[in-house]
């Protein structure tokens, strides 16, 4: 048995996804007739889509009982108060993260991008200053940033042993080594000495992208408490998108920042939402939460059309996320880190010149082909010779050329054909070099 087959086997599981369904029904060329949202509307049905943040696991099934219920009911108008859903939001922090909070620190909003934006907005320096972003990052938050006249600095996060080393030396001052070289074992960590440069030239505001999206790190509590104090220490305002924090690996630690922001007086919010961890985007609800008492007079700022443009039918769907359907998201946790493990057998035996360092949260695969003979913006050839569709780094910021994002919350088959399309194109891609040499 080689490793390849132990973890398709162990990803294949009982042979249904985590609401039960079977794998044969995730399967691309049925999904492709079913569903109309990006993932599969963006390409012709020859590309296989393992771009965007969307999972193929089918909706949990207390949350489509919860919508049906609201259709059924014609409960479809207007939002008016978020107390049922802060009630919920709060009670499933407090249960998973001993994040405790009082209930009307929790304001509703459309969704992630709009929380940020809307946050930020309300930034007391203003936003003419400039904004610090770690990259490479997200792109929506760059697409975010065009609404908005901050100034962007890019300071690119620390990666592998650079990670590592910097933590060591950073733990000399007055960090706790042992939490610091933990947390070096990511992939990733923030460069807190470009950010605190940064911070002492007057910066505005920081996006901490927790866990960060595409590297899946959740930030360790140590590093989150540097730069709370930095924040706090050079009047920083602190939006935090937690988005992917439901997604967090078992046996990995996600720590929310406003605890740690309320400790050391750093001014935050945070934005989160069901839709990454229950995969509800398009039910268009999130939160964003103050902090502490001064992070809650600033979002008594926020216009009521914030709140008012929520969907309602977002709203039953994230009450039943975080009451109902907690067992749901630990079965969907298991199967992100199983098609993880079937990743890395698979892009070890046919990949060697792809690097992949796993995360522990979320289920995207940030890949580096820089040695892969793909050329800076992997995703294009990958997408017009391989017929798969990636995230190409190009668009992730500082550090995002040479890589791409894959996207494992899919049947494992799906990852299985995946890796043969890439593989494929990367023989003929080093073949193709080797001539030309
Ligand atoms: C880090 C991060 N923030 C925000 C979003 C977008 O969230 P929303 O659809 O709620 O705006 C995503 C989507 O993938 C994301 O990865």
């Amino acid at each position: 048995m080689t490793a390849e087959s132990d973890c398709y086997t162990a990803a294949i599981g009982a042979g249904v996804d985590p609401s039960g369904t079977p794998w044969a029904e995730l399967d691309p060329a049925l999904l492709q007739t079913k569903r109309s949202s990006i993932k599969w509307a963006r390409y012709p049905a020859d590309v296989l889509p393992m771009f965007v943040a969307e999972m193929d696991f089918a909706v949990a099934p207390e949350i489509r009982a919860a919508l049906h219920r609201a259709v059924d009911a014609s409960d479809i108008g207007y939002v008016d108060s978020p107390v049922s859903y802060a009630e919920a939001f709060s009670d499933f922090v407090a249960d998973r993260w001993n994040w405790q909070l009082p209930r009307e620190y929790v304001r509703l909003t459309t969704d992630v991008a709009t929380g940020v934006v809307e946050a930020l907005r309300l930034a007391p320096k203003g936003q003419q200053g400039r904004l610090v972003l770690s990259t490479p990052c997200y792109p929506g938050f760059f697409e975010m940033l065009q609404e908005l006249p901050f100034e962007v600095a890019e300071v690119p996060l620390l990666l592998g042993r650079e990670a590592r080393a910097h933590l060591d030396k950073h733990g000399e001052n007055d960090q706790p080594v042992a939490e610091l070289v933990e947390a070096a074992g990511n992939p990733a960590t923030l460069n807190l000495a470009a950010i605190e440069h940064e911070f002492e030239a007057g910066a505005a505001a920081f996006i901490l992208c927790n866990p960060h999206n595409p590297h899946g790190v959740p930030f360790s509590s140590a590093e989150l408490t540097s730069l709370a104090k930095l924040a706090a220490a050079h009047d920083v305002f602190v939006v935090s998108d937690e988005i992917h924090a439901p997604l967090t690996h078992h046996g990995a630690t996600f720590t929310p920042f406003a605890p740690i922001a309320a400790e050391t007086g750093a001014l935050s919010v945070t934005v989160t939402s069901a839709s990454k961890g229950w995969n509800l985007a398009g039910a268009k609800c999130a939160s964003i939460v103050a902090a502490d008492d001064r992070a809650h007079r600033l979002l008594g700022g926020l216009p009521p059309e914030v709140l008012t443009r929520t969907s309602i039918l977002g709203v039953h769907a994230g009450i039943a996320a975080f009451t109902e359907a907690r067992d749901w998201l630990d079965r969907a946790v298991t199967q992100i880190q199983a098609n993880q493990r079937l990743f890395v057998a698979l892009a070890t035996a046919q990949l060697p010149s792809v690097g992949y360092a796993p995360g522990s949260a979320g289920y995207l695969a940030w890949l580096d082909l820089r040695s892969a003979s793909l050329g800076d913006t992997p995703a294009e050839r990958l997408l017009q010779e391989a017929r798969i569709g990636l995230n190409d780094g190009k668009h992730f910021g500082t550090g995002g050329l040479g890589f791409a994002r894959l996207n494992l919350a899919c049947a494992p088959d799906t990852i299985v054909h995946g890796v043969e399309r890439i593989a494929s194109l990367v023989s003929k891609a080093a073949a193709q070099t080797g001539d030309q040499a």
